[in-house]
């Protein structure tokens, strides 16, 4: 039966495991030019209705580097649910292509694409999550620190998307996971509350950013107003301002902090440029893993680990 990788959720402890290691071996092997070839004479859609810089060329390049060919798809083209409806454009799709990643808006629509697809669908990024980021900065977790359980990660900003697959991967791997954000800003109830639930990690959600800072091995943020919502950048500026990744709030985490944002990020807002530009930054570490941990899934979904 084939998999989908729409969440973080859907993987088994091992399996997450298994992909950054993975990851690890395929990053590895890239330094000498080489790479497994799992897509050789296969095709995959990547289709984008939002915006991406890191996504769509670590995806695209990953893809290529995999044997594969990439066939980048907007919705100019396609109008997903307009003019044509998704199951019409996953059934089409699975008789030319492989695998289908696709970046939207709600995580229903890429369920139901998924449902209707023969062939993998990975989430390029949904307005609830965004599992590849996670998975990848995972990996940059652990070349930095050299493993990511029991790590106490402070995600401090919105409870977005980013915020909401920290949580699911809190349910696979042990974190000290805190989350510090203004009181309507808070990550999605029923993925917090299942996080909670799972008994895996210990989660902290605080409206202070010091509490979720303190003696933190990783700070982690995002923007304050993700994309489908910048019309709410003011607004959610005013809630957020006190919960800026600053040199400030830096002094009451461990001095070995790393300092973690998804990118792309609206500089002098959620982060200042001293902190981005400082020595515990490893935000540009973790734009180049997008590449090396997609293609570890790619692989796991097609032709197994290497
Ligand atoms: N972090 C990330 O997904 O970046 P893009 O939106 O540029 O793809
Ligand atoms: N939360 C951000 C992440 C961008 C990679 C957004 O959805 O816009």
């Amino acid at each position: 039966m084939k998999r989908d990788f729409l969440t973080i959720d859907s993987l088994i402890t091992q399996e997450v495991k298994d992909i950054l290691a993975s990851a690890k071996v395929i990053k590895h092997m890239s330094s000498w030019g080489d790479s497994p070839k799992p897509l050789d004479n296969h095709s995959v859609a990547i289709v984008f209705r939002k915006p991406s810089l890191r996504t769509r060329v670590s995806f695209d390049t990953g893809i290529h580097e995999l044997g594969g060919h990439p066939v980048y798809i907007t919705d100019a083209e396609i109008g997903l649910g307009k003019r044509e409806s998704v199951a019409d454009v996953a059934r089409v799709l699975s008789r030319f292509v492989s695998l289908i990643v696709i970046r939207t808006f709600e995580q229903t629509e890429i369920e139901q694409l998924a449902e209707y697809s023969s062939v993998p669908v990975i989430n390029a990024l949904t307005d609830l999550l965004h599992p590849c980021q996670i998975m990848g900065d995972a990996l940059t977790i652990m070349e930095h620190k050299g493993f990511v359980d029991n790590m106490a990660i402070a995600y401090v900003g919105d409870g977005n998307n980013i915020a909401n697959s920290w949580l699911n991967l809190s349910k696979k791997v042990s974190l000290d996971l805190r989350i510090g954000t203004a009181s309507d800003c808070k990550p999605d109830e029923e993925i917090l509350k299942a996080a909670q639930e799972a008994g895996m990690s210990k989660i902290t959600l605080t409206e202070d950013p010091i509490e979720a800072v303190t003696d933190a091995d990783v700070i982690y943020t995002d923007v304050w107003a993700s994309m489908g919502e910048k019309d709410q950048a003011d607004a959610k500026a005013e809630k957020l301002k006190a919960f800026q990744v600053n040199a400030e709030l830096l002094k009451n985490a461990k001095e070995n902090v790393i300092v973690m944002h998804c990118l792309p990020a609206e500089r002098g807002k959620e982060i200042t440029d001293e902190v981005m530009d400082g020595p515990h930054s490893v935000v540009f570490d973790q734009a180049e893993n997008r590449l090396h941990i997609q293609k570890a899934i790619m692989l796991f979904l097609t032709k197994g680990l290497v």
